[in-house]
């Protein structure tokens, strides 16, 4: 697929199934172009609809928006949230009002540097009202951008979003920009939607690398979790003489199957022990480990309690009395292994 087809299929797409009736289509008013796009930011079409007539009803123009009381304008958008796009909304109104003599600015470099629009908004609004041929790059469009060129990375990385910025830059139609913003927002919102993307009905499946490699599920790449989440367990380490007890894990979750050390409640491994056996040995912490898993860090704190003899311990539960010079062949996980060989 060309650079060309790119925008050509999209346009043909939104002609025949896109979105056309929405109320903020009928008008090419900046203002009401404006509003939509603001309450359209993190709040779903169906959601932001009634939003958007009792707003126009109340304000049908910019100046009289920007000649309200702001408690009037948040009483309006009170239920969408986010309501610093209220604040801004009116603050900018107030800007055009008196440092733009009313006039909305043309340009998306412009409309750009009013408070609360970013660049992609900008863009839109220019392009939709004044048919600037400029890109946008909501999260839509990222979307669909990282599975069609299969673009790897997570979007909100700075390089990662300068590439797919320059990428939207080469994508623009020479004709038809509006048809084109249009449909980029309905293929995101329709079709190459976050969760179970509808492929078969996608005018760029048939050259969407994602499509093609089975990774609609992996791209775009997710944000990198700064820190893995932190697990901390006490474990007991319960030895008599020359054996330690071990339990079983459950065949499911982590270790399945494997033989651990037993994992104490919230109280603490010495309260498990003096539980379990009736004596209040005392003990000694061991130094903790810690072990990464994909999705957390597990921080395991032994509890090192000795008892004079090997308890009987019930035939049918999980519990076992392990050798400790025989734990080669004991399928231990490498941490339980690494405490149990610190000990001999
Ligand atoms: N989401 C953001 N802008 C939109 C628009 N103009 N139409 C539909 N959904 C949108």
């Amino acid at each position: 697929m060309s650079k060309q087809d790119f925008a050509e299929r999209l346009i043909a797409w939104q002609a025949d199934c896109g979105r056309h009736d929405l109320p903020w289509q009928q008008h090419r008013d900046p203002y009401r172009v404006w509003l939509s796009e603001i309450m359209l930011q993190q709040t779903q079409v169906e959601t932001v609809i009634p939003y958007y007539h009792r707003f126009l009803a109340r304000f049908p123009t910019l100046a009289d928006l920007a000649a309200a009381p702001l408690e009037a304008v948040l009483s309006l958008w009170s239920g969408l949230g986010y309501y610093a796009r209220a604040r801004n909304l009116h603050k900018a109104a107030q800007i055009v009002m008196t440092e733009l003599g009313g006039l909305f600015p043309r340009r998306a470099e412009d409309i750009a540097r009013l408070p609360g629009i970013g660049r992609s908004t900008a863009a839109a609004i220019a392009a939709f009202c004044f048919g600037e041929r400029v890109p946008i790059l909501d999260g839509n469009v990222k979307r669909v951008l990282c599975r069609v060129f299969g673009v790897e990375g997570f979007p909100g990385e700075r390089t990662v979003e300068r590439r797919l910025w320059s990428l939207a830059e080469e994508l623009l139609p020479a004709r038809g920009i509006e048809r084109y913003i249009q449909a980029q927002m309905d293929l995101g919102a329709m079709i190459c939607t976050r969760a179970r993307p509808t492929c078969a009905r996608c005018p760029l499946a048939t050259a969407c690398v994602a499509r093609q490699q089975g990774r609609t599920a992996e791209l775009p790449t997710v944000r990198p979790r700064k820190t893995p989440p932190r697990r901390t367990i006490q474990v007991a380490v319960v030895r008599a003489g020359n054996a330690v007890l071990l339990e079983r894990r459950p065949p499911a979750g982590i270790w399945g199957g494997l033989l651990a050390l037993p994992e104490a409640g919230p109280s603490g491994a010495a309260a498990w022990v003096a539980q379990r056996f009736g004596t209040l040995a005392g003990g000694s912490e061991l130094p903790a480990l810690t072990h990464a898993f994909t999705h957390f860090v597990l921080e395991i704190r032994p509890w090192l309690v000795d008892l004079p003899d090997t308890p009987p311990l019930a035939a049918d539960g999980n519990l076992h009395w392990q050798a400790l010079d025989v734990l080669d062949q004991a399928p231990l996980p490498t941490p339980v292994r690494t405490i149990l060989q610190r000990l001999r």
